[in-house]
């Protein structure tokens, strides 16, 4: 286990009817709220309704940016810093998924910062402040609500890149699982692949003695396996929204992390992916993540037994370590089947034409990954057995 310092200053406040929280926390920052949501899914299932009710009921003003795009975009971003500065606000309240959330960390560090905030996502420059940030959560899947990151599309340079600074964690987060019922079924897939995949982030390491991460990380994979098809069989079931929701959390606020150095590769992969097609990130995710096992096994392959062992009970006997290893990788590619993930690149027409761009778009930074650092020849070749 490394040396670790663990920081996570968000407030979480968990369950039904949570929503009331609001009119204790916003007062602690001010008046001005810029009320931050999507394409729309919080005026159809009423959330919207209740926000703003119960904004007005403690006597915010409320200045609204709606249409934060799946995968948002830095020209949205824009448009919030701009309503910042114009309107004086005091909180931004983020309504909605990661995308929401991301657009609006970007906003609240974006509006403390001089230049364009694209300078902080490009390394060019460091967030020194933000303006203070809540969020309302309406889908589990990215963790965004409890932690620093955040990841924001350049659509006209094709770019789609992460950032995180200690000021753009939301003051506080509200997650209240019937929030989560109308999501439909592939957007309830696509957050469990997402959840999945943190873990599996965070677990695929070299580190001695992680007994207790990974065990955390072994019971939440376990948990999100077990109870996915129960939800997926009524998408309205509170207790089994709650797991997800709870997991999903637990999987992306840093617990995981603590002492163990992660991968990050394959989330690499997707965003460069989502760049240059605007896929849904945990669609992309389902196709890359069991290739990139398939083609990083040789790098720890004790590991990878772990995970075929405890994480879907692959017995050993008469099988080699290998053997083990790649039925655990064979489950995984089964269970994504079983909830209806998609498995090639080719779902969502993609096929070798763009490559190279992807490849392009992944090695911005040069080679990466701590599991198994990879070359642009690696990313060539795990894109190629994804198509
Ligand atoms: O835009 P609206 O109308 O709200 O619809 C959204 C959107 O179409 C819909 N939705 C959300 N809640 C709903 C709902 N529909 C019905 N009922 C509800 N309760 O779902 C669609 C997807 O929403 P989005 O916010 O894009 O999904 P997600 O939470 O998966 O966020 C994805 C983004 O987060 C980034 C991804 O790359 C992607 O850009 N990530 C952020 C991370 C972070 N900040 O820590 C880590 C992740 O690995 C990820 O990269
Ligand atoms: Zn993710």
């Amino acid at each position: 286990m490394n040396t670790f310092t663990f920081y996570n200053p968000t407030t979480l406040h968990f369950g039904q009817g949570q929503l009331e929280k609001l009119t204790a926390e916003v007062p602690k920052y001010g008046k001005n709220v810029l009320l931050v949501y999507g394409g729309g899914s919080i005026k159809q299932n009423g959330i919207y309704t209740q926000v703003v009710h119960l904004l007005k009921s403690i006597d915010a003003s409320i200045v609204e940016l709606g249409g934060v795009e799946p995968n948002p975009r830095l020209t949205t971003v824009h448009r919030g810093v701009d309503l910042c500065r114009t309107q004086h606000i005091d909180l931004i309240l983020a309504v909605g998924g990661g995308s929401v959330i991301d657009c609006a960390k970007a906003i609240a560090v974006g509006a403390k910062y001089d230049g364009d905030f694209w300078d902080i996502v490009k390394r060019k420059a460091a967030a020194k402040d933000a303006l203070p940030l809540g969020t309302v959560l309406t889908i589990a899947a990215t963790g965004s609500e409890m932690n620093s990151g955040s990841v924001i599309t350049n659509w006209e340079t094709k770019e789609k890149l992460g950032w995180g600074s200690p000021f753009s964690y939301p003051k506080f987060s509200i997650l209240d699982p019937a929030h989560t019922t109308s999501l439909p079924e592939n957007q309830t897939v696509y957050g469990m692949v997402d959840i999945m995949s943190h873990v599996f982030e965070q677990y695929f390491h070299h580190g001695a003695n992680t007994p207790i991460q990974d065990g955390f990380c072994e019971t939440i994979l376990r948990t999100v396996i077990d109870t996915a098809p129960r939800l997926l069989q009524d998408l309205n079931d509170l207790d089994n929204r709650a797991t997800i929701l709870y997991s999903g959390t637990m999987a992306l606020n840093g617990i995981l992390s603590m002492g163990v150095r992660g991968d990050w590769a394959t989330h690499n992969l997707e965003h460069a992916v989502s760049a240059v097609h605007d896929i849904p990130h945990g669609g992309g995710l389902a196709i890359l993540f069991p290739n990139w096992m398939t083609y990083t096994l040789d790098a720890n392959e004790a590991r990878f037994k772990q995970f075929a062992q405890r994480v879907f009970g692959v017995t050993t006997t008469g099988k080699t370590d290998r053997q083990v290893a790649e039925e655990g990788i064979a489950e995984l590619r089964g269970f994504f089947n079983v909830i209806g993930a998609p498995s090639r690149l080719a779902d969502y027409d993609i096929d070798d034409s763009t490559i190279e761009l992807m490849a392009d778009k992944a090695m911005v930074y040069g080679d990466f990954g701590n599991f198994k650092k990879l070359t642009r020849e690696d990313v060539v070749n795990i894109y190629r057995m994804s198509l």
